[in-house]
């Protein structure tokens, strides 16, 4: 099986030195950046706009990973876009027209997520599959760092990925919330290929960030 792509979530940075931990994420063989986007609303927590994105692109040639919690996400697509985002991410709950949606973010030369809770029915995908470029399972309620994972979404990832290979979609399938060495296996046997990691990798400080990096990609 091959290596997956980790993707640590700055939402589990220190915030008051922002470039200077994506930079270190680079350094220590990150593959993406997630960026987690709440507004309050959508989610109870509210965190990163379009300018602090902005921001932060010089800082790293990592493909910036966004992951919208925002609603109505529509008119945000474009800031994000604008801002250095190479995949944007959004819920089917944000909008009343998720097709539309994903269309609008790959016209706008963005890869195309669609984002599933918890609670939201697997069966969406099956509408969108052509459109997207990525599939995130939450194993988490988002809006916090630092949850317990919840582990009924290993078997929502198999269901995911098997919908993926019906469809002959080559898109990522990726977990997000409360990953750590100790399940990184089993989410990717179960078909995932990209990991979300906030706490796990931030921990120990920016001398752990490749060792804990390495961690997660031997246990899968
Ligand atoms: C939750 C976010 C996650 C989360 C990951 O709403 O989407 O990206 O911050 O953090 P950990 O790995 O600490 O659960
Ligand atoms: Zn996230």
């Amino acid at each position: 099986m091959a290596a997956p792509l980790i993707c640590p979530s700055i939402l589990a940075s220190d915030f008051a030195r922002l470039g200077e931990e994506v930079a270190a994420l680079e350094r220590a063989g990150a593959d993406w950046v997630h960026v987690d986007v709440m507004d309050g609303h959508f989610v109870p927590n509210l965190t990163i706009g379009p300018d602090v994105v902005k921001a932060l692109r010089p800082h790293t040639s990592l493909p910036f990973d966004v992951h919208l919690m925002v609603a109505p996400v529509d008119p945000w697509l474009e800031a994000y876009r604008a801002a250095g985002a190479d995949v944007l991410s959004v819920h089917p709950e944000s909008g009343p027209h998720l097709h539309r949606t994903l269309g609008r973010i790959r016209d706008l030369g963005a890869k195309a997520g669609v984002v599933f809770n918890p609670g939201t029915p697997l069966s969406i995908l099956e509408e969108v599959v052509d459109l997207v470029d990525l599939v995130l399972i939450m194993s988490v309620n988002p809006g916090f760092g630092g949850q317990k994972f919840i582990d009924s979404a290993l078997n929502k990832i198999g269901r995911a990925r098997a919908i993926l290979d019906a469809a002959g979609s080559p898109a990522h399938l990726q977990v997000d919330g409360g990953v750590v060495a100790a399940n990184a296996g089993a989410c990717v046997a179960a078909g995932a290929d990209a990991l979300v990691a906030g706490s796990f990798v931030f921990k120990g400080g920016p001398d752990a960030y490749a060792a804990n990096i390495a961690a997660l990609k031997s246990a899968a």
